[in-house]
């Protein structure tokens, strides 16, 4: 089994789960491979195994800048990614409630637009609730390794 973890940070914390999921997953039998979505573009999901992303939400709901390139070209060349399977870990923050967690959502709405297959609920998790994220992408992440 191979994850990739694709991640969208603007300061970092996004990063951080990432490595704590990498870290907590990757055993020899799953091997977990994590890129900072800078610089990526739509060809990363033709690498074998599933997908994590792992993203933060900036501005007024908007991915972050360094998952930028990677999510306007993907609306814009609209590959056909039936043959993907993917899990969302967002973080956000409430006190933006009308856009709380709105980086993973949009990459959640994407990615099923063109064909790929959620596995599990899209976690979002909330800055303001004073839980660090790295903790739950823990636990998280072990649910959702036994949902593949
Ligand atoms: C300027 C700014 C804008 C933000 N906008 C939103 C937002 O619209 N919706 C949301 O849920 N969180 C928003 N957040 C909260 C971040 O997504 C949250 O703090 C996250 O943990 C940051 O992760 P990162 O360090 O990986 O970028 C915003 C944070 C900042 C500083």
């Amino acid at each position: 089994m191979k994850i990739n973890i694709l991640v969208g940070t603007m300061t970092g914390t996004a990063q951080l789960c990432a490595q704590e999921m990498e870290l907590a997953l990757d055993d020899g039998e799953t091997q977990v491979e994590t890129l900072l979505m800078d610089n990526l573009d739509s060809s990363v999901f033709e690498k074998d195994g599933v997908f994590l992303i792992c993203t933060s939400t900036y501005g007024q709901g908007d991915v972050p800048d360094n998952a930028r390139k990677l999510y306007e070209e993907l609306g814009a060349k609209r590959p056909d990614l039936s043959k993907v399977r993917y899990g969302v870990f967002g973080l956000g923050d409430r006190t933006y409630a009308e856009t709380f967690n709105f980086g993973g959502k949009r990459f959640d709405d994407l990615l099923t637009e063109l064909g790929a297959r959620r596995i599990g609920e899209r976690h979002k998790h909330d800055a303001s609730s004073g839980i660090l994220p790295e903790e739950t992408a823990l636990e998280w992440c072990r649910e959702w390794l036994a949902l593949l």
